[in-house]
């Protein structure tokens, strides 16, 4: 395939594995790279810079092809040394950046010179037009359905990517919600040149996470998430399960919740410690409403060569109505 995020990236098709907290490790972003798509790796997964670089070799030994390294910069009371980080992917001799979140000028300016494509991903189209008036390269589109921090404004892809792309110069990627070739062909006619995929790409072979864990994928349907964090304006799309129901449940008590209560119930550590062991009530999955289009555990390869061949049937299919 050729779009200008394929020419942009270097990849043969225009599907991207989107940054995601303790599964874009080298093994997930080595099999999407491998299978001609783009595989990130992200960087905060790392517990230091230093751990970044190792992993940045690891990947590296595991393919040939390009992949990018995810900077998600959320507030926090005591920031990881973010700078740190990207002088890590820089050193690493890395050529994509996926940021997320605020990004200062000066990172941008700081990969631009080292050389980095940069991607930003976003949620609104405002936040799109921001990002390329700072000269990022392309910009990622999350609609309400994604997993993870969809923002505040409860807009789906299918009005958010082509208001997004009627407004944008640089090339649009569209993301969330998709998990399918019928999702790569909406979004190319909705005026995307790419996808970006999370969900999805838990639900794959080489995702390192436990198999119980995409099992649970498969089985839940599109009905099957809760949005957390709603009133503390921070809203945070995942699986339904007992840990997310709780969240859901305090926050709609008289008066809310301050984090400081629910902190035990969603901190990263548990998160992290669910994935490992499978436990999937135990702590939060994270996980999009495409998890009701989730059917198998494919390998990265055979994920993306059937989107493939499923965007170009379904693309085909569509013309097809004009006689
Ligand atoms: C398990 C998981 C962890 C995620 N962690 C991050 C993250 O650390 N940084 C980030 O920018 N996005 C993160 N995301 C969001 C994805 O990169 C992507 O934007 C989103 O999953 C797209 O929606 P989809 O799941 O419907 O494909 C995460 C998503 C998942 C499923």
């Amino acid at each position: 395939m050729r779009t200008r995020v394929t020419e942009l990236l270097a990849i043969r098709f225009p599907i991207i594995q989107g940054g995601m907290q303790w599964v874009g490790r080298a093994e997930l972003a080595s099999a999407v790279s491998n299978a001609g798509g783009l595989g990130v790796l992200t960087a905060l997964t790392q517990p230091t810079p230093e751990a970044l670089a190792d992993e940045i070799a690891r990947c590296r030994s595991m393919t040939a092809q390009p992949f990018g390294v995810n900077l998600t910069m959320l507030p926090a009371a005591a920031p990881p040394p973010y700078e740190a980080y990207l002088d890590a992917a820089i050193a690493g001799g890395v050529k994509i950046l996926e940021t997320a979140g605020n990004v200062p000028e000066a990172f941008i300016a700081k990969a631009k010179a080292a050389g980095m494509k940069i991607v930003h991903k976003c949620t609104a189209v405002r936040h799109a037009l921001a990002a390329q008036r700072r000269g990022v390269d392309a910009v990622s589109i999350d609609g309400f359905e994604c997993a993870g921090h969809p923002g505040e404004d409860d807009v789906g892809g299918l009005v958010l990517i082509p208001a997004a792309a009627r407004r944008l110069q640089v090339p649009l990627i569209a993301s969330g919600g998709i998990a399918d070739g019928r999702g790569l062909a909406a979004a190319l006619v909705l005026g995307a040149e790419g996808i970006n995929m999370g969900t999805r790409f838990c639900a794959t072979q080489e995702a390192p996470i436990h198999a119980r864990v995409k099992q649970l994928l498969v089985d839940k349907s599109e009905r099957d998430t809760n949005l957390i964090f709603r009133t503390l304006n921070n809203s945070a799309r995942c699986v339904k399960n007992a840990i997310s129901d709780e969240v859901v449940a305090m926050e709609r008590r008289p008066g809310g919740v301050a984090f400081a209560e629910i902190h035990h119930l969603v901190a990263g550590a548990r998160g992290r410690a669910t994935l490992e062991s499978g436990e999937v009530e135990n702590g939060l999955v994270w996980g999009g409403q495409v998890i009701g289009l989730i059917d198998d555990v494919p390998s990265c390869a055979d994920l993306i060569r059937r989107i493939v061949l499923e965007c170009r049937e379904r693309l085909g299919a569509g013309s097809a109505y004009f006689q």
